[in-house]
This record gives C-alpha cells, structure tokens and sequence, in this order.
C-alpha cells in the first residue's frame, strides 16, 4: 500500500550511496542530473526508463521523485547467451532480472510514496499499453542501435506531455546519434556525462 501521505526526502548522497553495490555505466554526474531533473516532475507525474538494466540509474531517479509520482521502467530482461553458455559459465538463467528485483525492492524501500512499476517487455511493445500525452518525462537507455533508438524517440515522443522531457544516455555512441538524427529532433548534451536532452 503507498502511502502518498508521507512525504519522503531522501538526500542525493544518500540516493548516490545506495547505488554503489549496483553495476552499471551510469556515473555520479549523470545520477545527479537525473535526480534533479526527477525532482521537477509535478506530484502524480509519471516518470518514464526505457532499458533499466539492474536498475542502477533508477535508483537516484526515484530518490528526486516528488511524493505521488509514479516511476515505470521498461525492459524485456532478455538473456543475452544461451542456456549452453549459461551453463558453461555457471551463472544461473534470468541472472540481470533476478538482480534488477532486488533494486525494485530497494527503491520501494526507499520511497513508499511512490509507484515504483516494470513493464517487462520491450519498449515498443510497452507503447502500445499507454496512451499518448500521459507522462512527464522518458528516459531513453534501452537498444543503442539507430533504429531502436529512432524508434523510442518518435513513439515516446507521443507518449509524452506536450514540452516534457525527453533525454537519454550514451549520446557518444554512434547509434544512439545516428538515431537521435535520423528521428529529426534537436537536442544537447545535458553537461552530465553522456545524458542527452531535447531542446
Ligand atoms: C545500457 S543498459 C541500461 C542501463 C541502465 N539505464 C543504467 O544506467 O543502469 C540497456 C538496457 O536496455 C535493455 N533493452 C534492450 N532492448 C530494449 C528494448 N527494445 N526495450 C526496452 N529495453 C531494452 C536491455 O535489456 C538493457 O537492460
């Protein structure tokens, strides 16, 4: 049950600190953007991660959340080997989800006040489940090639509020740029990092 009543303030050290254990290649400057950039969305906004991995960007984001926001990440959690390598290399199958449902119970943990949700499921897929203007913010760090990337940004763009935020990470790699182009928007490096952000 979420209490929306009770405001929770979590620092961003604190935020910061809880994502040490969890692996990634989100780094402190990008965390904090995010967590800034969460703190603006209005109470009952929602939140949108497209490709959460472990969830370790997630974390800092919920932490800015205001109170009554809702966070939804996005990611099939597809194992990338097969059931043979998995085997050879001793790691058990669903490894990445497993450890992802650990930063799901973390971020719950932590901000009660917010609905904290996974769609697991690819983005594309995910789109077809929510209708359009309804969020605040999408985040883009799911498939890195051009048309995924492409893809994300003109679905999500729908989804989107008219003038909400659109971002995403990695914006160094040549399939997230060559995307970003071929999508057609105008966007600038957010100065954190590899976050890129629509202008
Ligand atoms: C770079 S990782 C995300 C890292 C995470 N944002 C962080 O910083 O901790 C990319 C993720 O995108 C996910 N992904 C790949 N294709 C996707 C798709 N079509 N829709 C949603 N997620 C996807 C992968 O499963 C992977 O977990």
């Amino acid at each position: 049950m979420i209490d929306f009543d009770k405001s929770v303030v979590i620092p961003f050290e604190e935020a910061f600190k809880c994502t040490c254990h969890i692996e990634g290649w989100s780094q402190r400057a990008e965390h904090h953007w995010l967590y800034n950039a969460a703190s603006h969305v209005v109470s009952g906004g929602l939140w949108i991660e497209i490709g959460v991995w472990k969830g370790r960007s997630m974390i800092p984001t919920i932490c800015g959340l205001p109170s009554g926001a809702t966070f939804l990440g996005i990611d099939p959690h597809q194992d990338s080997l097969s059931a043979k390598a998995h085997e050879e290399l001793n790691w058990k199958s669903d490894w990445v989800h497993r450890q992802f449902r650990s930063s799901l119970d973390l971020a719950r943990e932590l901000r009660p006040d917010v609905s904290v949700q996974h769609l697991r499921m690819k983005s594309r897929d995910a789109a077809q489940l929510l209708g359009n203007g309804v969020a605040d913010a999408v985040f883009i760090d799911g498939a890195h090639d051009a048309a995924s990337v492409q893809s994300d940004v003109l679905l999500y763009n729908l989804i989107l509020r008219p003038d909400a935020l659109l971002c995403g990470h990695d914006v160094g790699n040549g399939g997230v740029s060559q995307g970003l182009r071929e999508a057609k928007i105008s966007y600038k490096k957010a100065g954190a990092g590899s976050i890129w952000v629509r202008t």
